[in-house]
C-alpha cells in the first residue's frame, strides 16, 4: 500500500484534479485506490459527486469524534473509495489545538485500513496547517503539483521544510517523490525557465539525508485543458468525461511512471464505453 499526500500551500495548483484523475487512472489499471478529502473547500468530495454535510461520515468525524476510517469509506466508482469532507472541517483546526496527539489523528485512523487497498490518495487543502501535518504523518510519500509560473519556486522551499520537520518529529518514513507540472503552457519560455531552476534545487540535494533527496519532476507534465476545468461540476473524472481528451492522455501517463512503468496498454474501461489507453 502507498500513502501519499498530495501538497502544495499554494492555492489553484492542481492538487485537487491530480487526486481525482490520477487516483481514477490507478483506478483503471486495476488498483484498489481511497480517496481522501482532507479540505473544507470540498472540491474533491463534490468532484466524486458526493454531496458534503450529509448524515455519511466524513474526515472531520474521524478527525474529531475518532470514527473509524473504514465507516467513513464509501466506494464512489470501480476500485475506488472517497472519505469525504465537509464544510466543519475549517473548524477542526482550532478544536483540536489542545489535543494531545493531534498530528497523528489521521495516522491511527488509517492504521486500521492496511491493506485493504493499493493507494490512498490525500488532497490537502492550500495551507501547511494542522490538517496538512496529519496527511504528512499519515502519508510515506509526498507529491507537489506545482504550477511553473513566476514565484512558483518560492513556496517549494517552505513546503519542502515542513516535510523535513515532521519527517524528523513525526514520520521518519516520509519522503518526496516527486514534483507534478501541471496546468502546464507547452512552449512557453517562462515554464522551461521555472522548471530547470526547480531541477537544480532538487540536483543540490542529490546525496544529502533531506526527504527530498530522491525526488524527481515526474517526466509526465499535465498540460492546461479545459476538459480537466470541466470534468468536476458534472461529477467526472476525465476518463468519463472525455477520455480522449489531452487531460486524460496526461493523467494515464502519470497514472504509468508512477505504477514504474512507461509502457500503456490497451484498456476497455470508462463508463461511456469509449477505450483509452491506461498503464497497468
Ligand atoms: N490541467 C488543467 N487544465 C485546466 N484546468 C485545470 C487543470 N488542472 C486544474 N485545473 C482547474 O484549475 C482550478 C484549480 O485546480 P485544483 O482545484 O485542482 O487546484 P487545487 O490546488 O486543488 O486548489 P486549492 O488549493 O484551492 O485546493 C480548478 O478550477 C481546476 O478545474
Ligand atoms: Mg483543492
Amino acid at each position: 500500500m502507498r500513502t501519499i499526500a498530495i501538497i502544495n500551500q499554494k492555492g489553484g495548483v492542481g492538487k485537487t484534479t491530480t487526486v481525482a484523475n490520477l487516483g481514477a487512472a490507478l483506478a483503471l489499471a486495476g488498483r484498489r485506490v481511497l480517496l481522501i478529502d482532507l479540505d473544507p473547500q470540498t472540491h474533491l468530495t463534490l468532484s466524486c459527486n458526493v454531496e458534503p454535510d450529509t448524515d455519511q461520515l466524513s474526515i472531520y468525524d474521524i478527525l474529531i469524534d475518532e470514527k473509524s476510517a473504514d465507516e467513513a469509506a464509501v466506494e464512489v466508482e470501480k476500485n475506488t473509495w472517497l472519505i469525504g469532507s465537509d464544510i466543519d472541517l475549517a473548524a477542526a483546526e482550532t478544536e483540536l489545538a489542545n489535543v494531545t496527539g493531534r498530528e497523528l489523528i489521521l495516522r491511527n485512523a488509517l492504521s486500521a485500513m492496511v491493506g485493504r487497498y493499493d493507494f490512498i490518495l490525500i488532497d490537502c487543502p492550500p495551507s501547511l496547517g494542522l490538517l496538512t501535518v496529519n496527511a504528512l504523518t499519515a502519508a510515506e510519500e509526498v507529491f507537489v503539483p506545482l504550477q511553473p509560473h513566476f514565484l512558483a519556486l518560492q513556496g517549494v522551499g517552505k513546503l519542502f521544510e515542513t516535510v523535513a520537520l515532521v519527517r524528523d518529529r513525526l514520520n521518519p518514513k516520509l519522503s518526496v517523490t516527486g514534483i507534478v507540472l501541471c496546468l502546464y503552457e507547452t512552449g512557453t519560455r517562462l515554464a522551461g525557465e521555472v522548471v530547470a531552476d526547480l531541477r537544480q534545487f532538487i540536483e543540490n540535494a542529490r546525496g544529502t539525508v533531506v526527504p527530498w533527496a530522491h525526488a524527481r519532476i515526474f517526466d509526465t507534465v499535465i498540460r492546461r485543458n479545459i476538459k480537466l476545468a470541466e470534468c468536476p461540476s458534472h461529477g467526472l473524472t476525465i476518463f468519463d468525461y472525455e477520455p480522449r481528451s489531452n487531460g486524460a492522455l496526461d493523467y494515464a501517463r502519470l497514472a504509468g511512471e508512477v505504477l514504474g512503468k512507461l509502457g500503456a496498454v490497451e484498456q476497455p474501461a470508462t463508463k461511456c464505453g469509449m477505450r483509452h489507453k491506461i498503464p497497468r
